[in-house]
């Protein structure tokens, strides 16, 4: 089979299709014929040599953690899944036994870490961390909920995010600014997303977005929320100035989560405006896979329609992380193995 691996951790130029053997189910796994795998900043992190999870020794490395398909074949001991289901992948991988796994939630497990390997032509997972799809939910939606719209998902909960809330996203566009703004609107809640790009904002029109502000300059972002409203929560997926101006316009008591660095690794707060303001930072990573059977039956209903920007074949994977480094998509970016 093929493979869309990372050879070179140089960039979307470091990856090449390679060919693998088709791997064959262990006692508890399920090969799955994998049909759309999407990418996330995660996966283009580690193509730039930005992971301390992968180095040059374990090249070629096959990422892709959202993969949706066709089971081809089970391990002995499945029963949860059979040959020709319809599947989508929840990624965690968690021990079982820690005091998470046991009284939940599971994706705060001790040992905590996510499957890699759905770019490629099939994929071997465990058959457990399977989700059955509807026929109503297509292959491409399937593959583009688990990281971005679980972690969104996650994030609004841990905000507890309800009807009439103003929730602030900066970084609107992406994976999970999509799915935090679709998720709110399903909440009941109201939004205010911002993009360097005044035309990826209008991309974002009839997805439930109530105010865009195009601008990057945070004490211009400011300015710009301040005068729409005080924001209940805060979704930050950027980190960096960002995490500060969030805090400055959340209200007293509001809710700031935090699951990303795209923006920078380390932020600077006004600790006096945190405990005066009774404010809240709540750091989160990805969701349950309950969480992921609840998309699925959002999207099944017709309540959620992820957004795909483009697809790409397994051979133009490079191209697909191209086109996320230079910030020109919205939504997510699927791969048609
Ligand atoms: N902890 C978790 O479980 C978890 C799960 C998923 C994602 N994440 C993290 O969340 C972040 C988003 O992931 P994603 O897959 O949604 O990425 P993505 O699709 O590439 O996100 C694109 C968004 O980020 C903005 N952006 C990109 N570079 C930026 C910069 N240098 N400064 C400001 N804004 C910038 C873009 O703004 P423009 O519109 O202006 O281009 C766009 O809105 C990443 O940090 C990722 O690691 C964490
Ligand atoms: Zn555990």
């Amino acid at each position: 089979m093929r493979a869309a691996a990372f050879t070179d951790l140089i960039g979307p130029d470091g990856v090449s299709l390679i060919e693998q053997p088709t791997p064959e189910p262990g006692p508890t796994e399920a090969v799955v014929d994998v049909e759309a795998a999407s990418i996330n900043r995660h996966d283009l992190w580690i193509l730039e040599g930005d992971s301390a999870m992968v180095t040059a020794d374990n090249l070629p490395f096959v990422s892709g953690l959202d993969l949706a398909g066709e089971v081809r074949a089970v391990g002995d001991d499945v029963t949860s899944v059979t040959p020709g289901d319809r599947v989508v992948l929840c990624p965690n991988e968690t021990c079982g036994v820690c005091r998470f796994c046991r009284e939940g939630p599971e994706n705060l497990c001790e040992s905590y870490s996510l499957y890699h390997g759905g770019l490629a032509e099939a994929a071997c997972v465990e058959a457990a961390r399977l989700v059955t799809l509807p026929d109503s939910v297509e292959m491409t939606q399937a593959a583009a909920l688990p990281t971005a719209y679980m972690t969104a998902y996650q994030m609004l909960r841990r905000a507890r995010v309800g009807p009439t809330d103003l929730v602030f996203i900066p970084g609107a566009t992406g994976g999970v600014g999509v799915a935090g703004v679709q998720l709110a609107s399903i909440f009941g809640a109201r939004t205010i997303g911002t993009s360097s790009s005044r035309d990826k904002l209008d991309q974002l029109e009839g997805i439930g977005l109530a105010h865009a502000i195009q601008g990057t300059d945070p004490d211009d972002l400011r300015e710009s929320v301040q005068a729409i409203g005080t924001p209940d929560a805060v979704l930050n997926h950027l980190g960096g100035a960002y995490t500060g101006l969030g805090l400055d316009v959340l209200r007293r008591g509001g809710r700031m989560v935090v699951c990303g660095r795209t923006a920078g690794q380390f932020s600077d707060i006004d600790i006096a405006d945190l405990f005066l303001g009774h404010k809240r930072v709540i750091g989160s990573t990805m969701g349950t896979q309950t969480d992921l059977e609840t998309l699925v039956e959002l999207v099944a209903e017709g309540a959620l329609t992820p957004i795909i920007d483009d697809t790409y074949l397994l051979e133009q994977t490079g191209d697909a992380f191209a086109a996320m480094q230079n910030r020109e998509s919205v939504g997510k970016l699927v791969i048609t193995p």
